[in-house]
């Protein structure tokens, strides 16, 4: 079972603006079918963790809620739950949240979807082994950090995905 952060990142390593827009990222040519898309990534994922301003995002943006696996939504609010889905909030320390995951996702892996800090999170808690990264041909000069933390990682693969450099990642230490 394998914990990985799967993002798109600016060059100048953001995963978003300053005000949570990703018009710089869905804008690019991109193919869902294509090397290294998290189409193909999310076959082998059992089960998903992410922010609340990640969660807020994509229930404000995207067209109804697409993960089919269980998710965990780390967040200090009370937010809404979108019909049918299986998500569930906390705010528990990491490995036992890392640890429900892994219980939950029947042998297969996990995605941490975001943002950089939870990445960090379970990074610092020696519950992170891969970092899948698409880069996109542009800077963003600031925004919502890729990952900040200072990781030794060591490159797995790498493939064009029409606009986007595809990336991944093992983290060493
Ligand atoms: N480029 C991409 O492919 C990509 C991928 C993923 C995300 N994104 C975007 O990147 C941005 C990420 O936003 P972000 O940096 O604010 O990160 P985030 O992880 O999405 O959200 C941070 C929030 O999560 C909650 N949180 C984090 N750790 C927690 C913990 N241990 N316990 C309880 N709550 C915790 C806190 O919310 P509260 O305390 O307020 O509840 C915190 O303010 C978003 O705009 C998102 O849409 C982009």
């Amino acid at each position: 079972m394998t914990t990985h952060y799967f993002t798109a990142s600016s060059l100048d390593g953001y995963i978003a603006t300053t005000d949570h827009s990703l018009d710089w990222l869905t804008s690019q040519d991109f193919a869902w079918d294509g090397p290294m898309s998290p189409t193909t990534f999310v076959d082998g994922i059992g089960a998903i963790a992410m922010g609340a301003t990640t969660y807020e995002w994509i229930l404000a943006n995207d067209d109804g809620w697409a993960y089919e696996t269980p998710a965990w939504v780390f967040t200090h609010r009370d937010l809404p739950t979108p019909d049918g889905a299986d998500v569930r909030f906390t705010s528990s320390p990491v490995p036992d949240v890392h640890a429900e995951m892994t219980a939950a996702a029947g042998g297969n892996d996990l995605w941490i979807v975001g943002g950089g800090d939870l990445a960090g999170q379970f990074a610092d808690a020696g519950l992170l082994d891969e970092v899948w990264i698409q880069y996109a041909p542009v800077t963003l000069g600031d925004g919502a950090p890729l990952l900040p933390r200072p990781l030794t990682l060591e490159l797995l693969d790498t493939q064009r995905n029409r606009a986007l450099v595809c990336t991944r990642f093992r983290v060493v230490t």
